[in-house]
């Protein structure tokens, strides 16, 4: 094993087809599929269209577990698999015993996919507090400021959407604890390029989409519950897999499985999951912490290259918040500054007045560069040039 602290980048430009065609920087949005996925997915659908395509696939779900398993510090018994990073989040929301009265603490940088799951709880009489970030995402200061006695949940993404805030969820997991609350996670912006464990985090629920970090298909995702907290969550559905001895169809017997898979409701989406297994599995064999310092050089770099240009970084600068996202302002037209980005085949994002820029385990320093390279510098030359 090489002993570099980082990744193979040209051995995994040769996995991504889109390194032929530009500078793809948007990870945070929706990233890419390497061949190994595209391929074992379509050598899924050919099997598929053979009867022995059913049995060749038949463990793909434990696989997949126990892949993701792997990847976030936890047993394959505490996974299971969802759509996407919302639907986990509403089946934290509607399983976990909360009371009338009782109140769910969220920042307001929060991702809506961890908002709404918890606002549709207010009919019940759960209260919803949305306090303010501070340096771009929730800090322990803040969630000390705002508790109560009746706080019961605090909802935090691990890595902030629009501003890239690193959350501490070591300290905020701790506090929950402390406090006999439930820590829910929802850790699309971190996992893929940050190492993540869920055990030293203290994390009760984390729910995971496939498409951005993770480099998989859309439509598969994945929730995580801690083991000793399933017997305190009541399922809000029920289906023909959820149950311990599902294959005697009809007895009827609704003892919920043991693990995770009681929320299982029927047929799971193999194709997405064949697929998000191979994502999965490239990046275990990358290495975490290879993917995270890469990514946190190609950033530096960046930072260091938008300020001496002039730009404003929008990014908590401090080294414990950075994450593989770093968002800054333009001087001037954001939509301009945008556009000529694309133009010159740098694919970025423009979230709200700002550019975010998301790079991935196989991208290049030229590649970051070309950001500023694209834009000139801020104060002595305007975007219209
Ligand atoms: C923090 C965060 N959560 C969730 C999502 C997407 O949610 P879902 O996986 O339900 O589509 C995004 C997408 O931008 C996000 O940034």
């Amino acid at each position: 094993m090489s002993s570099s602290p980082y990744p193979d980048v040209d051995a995994l430009r040769e996995l991504f087809p889109v390194t032929e065609q530009c500078a793809y920087l948007n990870h945070a949005a929706v990233g890419t599929l390497s061949n190994r996925v595209r391929d074992a997915m379509a050598t899924y659908l050919s099997d598929r269209a053979l009867a022995s395509g059913l049995v060749q696939h038949e463990y793909v779900s434990e696989d997949l577990r126990c892949s993701l398993a792997r990847l976030t510090n936890a047993t394959p018994e505490e996974i299971g698999l969802v759509q996407n990073t919302s639907e986990g989040l509403n089946l934290a929301a509607n399983a976990l015993p909360l009371e009338p009265g009782d109140n769910v603490l969220f920042c307001d940088m929060e991702f809506p996919a961890n908002v709404y799951p918890w606002m549709n709880l207010q009919p019940r009489g759960i209260e919803t507090r949305c306090v303010p970030h501070h340096g771009g995402g929730l800090t322990l200061e803040a969630l000390e400021e705002h508790a109560d006695d009746r706080t019961r949940v605090v909802a935090v993404s691990s890595v902030e959407f629009l501003t890239g805030f690193r959350s501490d969820l070591a300290a905020l997991g701790a506090w929950c604890r402390r406090h006999g609350c439930y820590f829910v996670v929802d850790g699309i912006q971190s996992l893929g390029v940050l190492p993540m464990d869920v055990k030293a985090y203290e994390i009760d629920f984390l729910s995971c989409g496939g498409p951005k970090w993770l480099m998989g298909p859309a439509g598969q995702g994945f929730f995580y519950v801690r083991g000793d907290l399933l017997d305190q969550l009541q399922p809000p559905f029920a289906g023909c897999v959820s149950v311990a001895g599902w294959e005697a169809w009809r007895d009827y017997d609704l003892t919920f499985l043991p693990d995770a898979r009681r929320f299982d409701l029927g047929c799971g989406n193999l194709v997405g999951q064949v697929g998000l297994l191979a994502a999965v599995q490239t990046l275990l064999t990358v290495g975490m912490n290879k993917i995270a310092a890469w990514t946190r050089h190609l950033t530096d770099l960046l930072m260091e290259d938008l300020r001496c240009r002039g730009y404003r970084i929008v990014s908590n600068p401090s080294p414990e918040r950075r994450s593989a996202i770093l968002t800054f302002a333009v001087d001037g037209d954001v939509d301009q500054a945008y556009d000529r980005l694309i133009a010159a085949d740098v694919i970025i994002s423009k979230r709200e007045t700002f550019i975010r820029v998301s790079p991935h385990c196989y991208n290049t320093e030229e590649e970051i560069l070309r950001v500023g390279e694209v834009l000139g510098d801020a104060q002595t030359r305007g975007l219209d040039d």
